[in-house]
């Protein structure tokens, strides 16, 4: 029948685009929920420069304190380099007071993956 199929074809655009429309949001929506603190390290960039770059140098390279390059060596365990940070000793600071244990363990993931 010809008024079928004629009405068909105007149904399937609003519906196409509805569909890339659902698409693209869902794009958009997850690419947000990444940025907001799922990833460590966009945040662990921020509070490293503000908080250890000036004795260790923004790439690690280290100043007043030695280079992190290879920290995830130095340290193995994570929790064990967490502890180092919060504690400090030897002339790096102790960073528990001054800094959350969320903010720690981002900074010191930010190094691990960021200093090789
Ligand atoms: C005032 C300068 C200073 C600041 C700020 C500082 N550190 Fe340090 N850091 C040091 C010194 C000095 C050492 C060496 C300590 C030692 O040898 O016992 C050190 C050692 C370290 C080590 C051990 C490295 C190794 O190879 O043994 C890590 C990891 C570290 N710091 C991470 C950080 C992080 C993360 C921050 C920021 C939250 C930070 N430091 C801020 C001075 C600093």
């Amino acid at each position: 029948m010809h008024p079928v199929t004629l009405s068909k074809t105007p149904y399937l655009r609003p519906l196409t685009s509805l569909a890339i429309l659902a698409v693209s949001l869902g794009v958009v929506l997850s690419a947000c929920s990444s940025g907001g603190g799922e990833t460590p390290s966009a945040s662990g960039s921020v509070l490293y420069a503000a908080n250890c770059a000036r004795c260790h140098g923004s790439q690690g390279e280290g100043i007043i304190g030695p280079s992190l390059a290879g920290v995830a060596q130095t340290f193995p365990e994570e929790d064990g380099q967490i502890a180092f940070v919060s504690n400090g000793g030897g002339g790096m600071p102790r960073f528990s007071a001054s800094l959350s244990k969320a903010d720690i363990k981002a900074i010191v993931e930010y190094t691990r993956s960021t200093f090789k």
